[in-house]
């Protein structure tokens, strides 16, 4: 099976679950975990399986994930396996009366990149999953990374 995770990450977070989810796919798996910026359009065909993860940044993916998935043509991802996530900032852990109202209408970045993954043909198997860090900086919270790699063990179970 041949699996590609891309990624953006500003301060390491996202790399780290990255990174976790490539390492427990790994074992059973020709996987590779690259930055958005180290993608070429055409590494996006061909795949089995791919993953998307950004950081949340204004309820978004960031420029260079959006700009990424815009590339793939219409039914580029045929027949490929998706999922996405992200890591974003827990809602308890904001002080803001403005913030929570707000992500509730405009959410966070998995659930417009697993729309894109789908618009460009791709079967979701998975929800959109989003991993929590401390603070805008990091770092994760307790046990993310675990979980990142359960989620990817679930995630070769349905591939
Ligand atoms: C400009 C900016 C906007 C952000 N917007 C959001 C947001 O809308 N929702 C959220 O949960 N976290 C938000 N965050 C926190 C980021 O999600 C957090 O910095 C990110 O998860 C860290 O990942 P990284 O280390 O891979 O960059 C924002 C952070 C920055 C700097």
């Amino acid at each position: 099976m041949k699996a590609l995770i891309v990624y953006d990450s500003v301060f390491g977070n996202t790399e780290q679950i990255a990174q976790a989810i490539g390492n427990s796919l790994g074992s059973q798996a020709e996987v590779n975990t690259l930055r958005v910026g180290d993608v070429k359009p055409e590494q996006l065909m061909g795949l089995d399986v791919l993953i998307v993860g950004s950081p949340t940044r204004g309820f978004r993916p960031t420029p260079a994930i959006s700009n990424l998935l815009k590339s793939i043509p219409k039914n580029g991802l045929e027949g490929v396996k998706v999922a996405a996530f992200d890591t974003r900032i827990s809602m308890n852990d904001i002080d803001s009366r403005i913030l929570p109202p707000l992500v509730k209408v405009f959410g966070y970045a998995a659930k417009p990149i697993a729309d894109r993954l789908k618009k460009g043909g791709g079967e979701l198997i998975i929800p959109p999953e989003g991993f929590f860090v401390e603070g805008t900086e990091g770092p994760l919270k307790e046990g993310e990374l675990e979980r990142a790699a359960d989620w990817a063990k679930q995630i070769m179970s349905l591939s």
